[in-house]
């Protein structure tokens, strides 16, 4: 029903949001609607820096890393009148639907406007793969390949000079990203918040290895903990090995989406044109047994969400 929508990105960037943008445009076009794009989040709501996008708009821009359409961080939208001022601005643009694909702080604001009568639907777009009612998050997968490969890289330096290397990789508060890359690079240890964790313990097996012959070792910390000098510190005097400390940082959130970065988020931005198309907002889009599917904005942010334990014990029981 909604013949006029716009769409925006929020948060932290994601490899893959380029290719929301793109399907949204493009699925939008194709039944007619007109589509917008709104510059730097619900900043650029606010100040009505929006644009009419065509079928060129979104050219070329599927293999691109960031966000062609850029984002920001609104504190402004955090409050009923700062959400008030962006209803008077859809109103004035005449925008009957908004497409908004960031993380769940992004998502609230889409719920809040949803409340005052504009649909919108959220689309998860975030590396940190914490969204709770979502299997996954566009730029996940790229995030941890781009972390496997430095990591890699990591590795062979380590190798040459027997070192231990700790390495912090992203995920805020979670662990998802810390665990499969943990597995995927044959890290002895990986450290997050989800699950516990005792040094003294991965000193022993460190030295009980050293005695059988290995000579450097990988530890994967999650940067939720916030610790990770202090953890290369402590094993370093556990076991006099030396233990440098990588914090991966910003390159995890850059880089070209991979292939199932730009399927998905192709997928989730079809299905949101179809929710708008049928005047349906306030839901998000997610992935449910591997399938797109949406549920209600406030039922999905409050769910709550299983962590991996089943991998992390398989990692465990496939170290050392
Ligand atoms: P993410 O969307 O990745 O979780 P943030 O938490 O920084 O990132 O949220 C992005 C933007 O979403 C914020 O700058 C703000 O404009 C909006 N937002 C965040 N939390 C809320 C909230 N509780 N109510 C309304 N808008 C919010
Ligand atoms: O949410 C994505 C993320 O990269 C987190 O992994 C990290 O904690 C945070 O954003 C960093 O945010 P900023 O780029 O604002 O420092």
């Amino acid at each position: 029903m909604a013949r006029r929508i716009g769409i925006l990105t929020s948060g932290g960037d994601a490899p893959g949001m380029n290719a929301v943008v793109r399907a949204v445009a493009r699925a939008g076009l194709q039944r007619g609607m007109e589509v917008c794009g709104i510059r730097r989040g619900y900043v650029g709501l606010l100040n009505g820096d929006v644009f009419e996008m065509d079928e060129r708009t979104v050219s070329g821009v599927i293999q691109r890393g960031g966000t062609f359409l850029y984002t920001a961080r609104c504190p402004e939208f955090r409050n009923m009148e700062g959400v008030k001022k962006g209803y008077d601005m859809c109103k004035k643009l005449g925008l009957e639907g908004l497409v908004v694909v960031g993380g769940d702080g992004s998502f609230r604001g889409a719920g809040d406007l949803s409340s005052l009568g504009i649909p919108c639907i959220g689309i998860p777009g975030t590396i940190d793969n914490d969204i709770q009612c979502t299997e996954y998050t566009i730029g996940y997968d790229t995030a941890m390949n781009t972390a496997m490969e430095m990591i890699d890289k990591i590795c062979d330096t380590t190798q040459s000079h027997d070192r231990c290397s700790v390495v912090e990789v992203m995920g805020r508060k979670a662990g998802y990203i810390a665990v499969n890359v943990g597995i995927a690079v044959g890290a002895e240890a990986v450290i997050t918040l989800e699950e516990p964790y005792d040094l003294n313990e991965i000193a022993d097996k460190m030295m009980q290895a050293k005695k059988h012959g290995k000579t450097h070792f990988l530890i994967v910390v999650a940067e939720g903990v916030g610790q990770t000098d202090v953890i290369a510190r402590t094993i370093q005097e556990m076991t006099g090995m030396e233990s440098r400390v990588t914090v991966l940082g910003h390159v995890q959130r850059g880089g070209s989406p991979t292939v199932r970065d730009r399927v998905l988020a192709t997928e989730m931005g079809y299905h949101a044109v179809e929710l708008l198309d049928q005047g349906i907002g306030n839901r998000i889009v997610g992935l449910k047994d591997g399938k797109v599917y949406d549920i209600d904005l406030q039922e999905g942010l409050a769910m709550k969400k299983e962590f991996l334990h089943n991998r992390y014990e398989i990692l465990k029981k496939t170290t050392f």
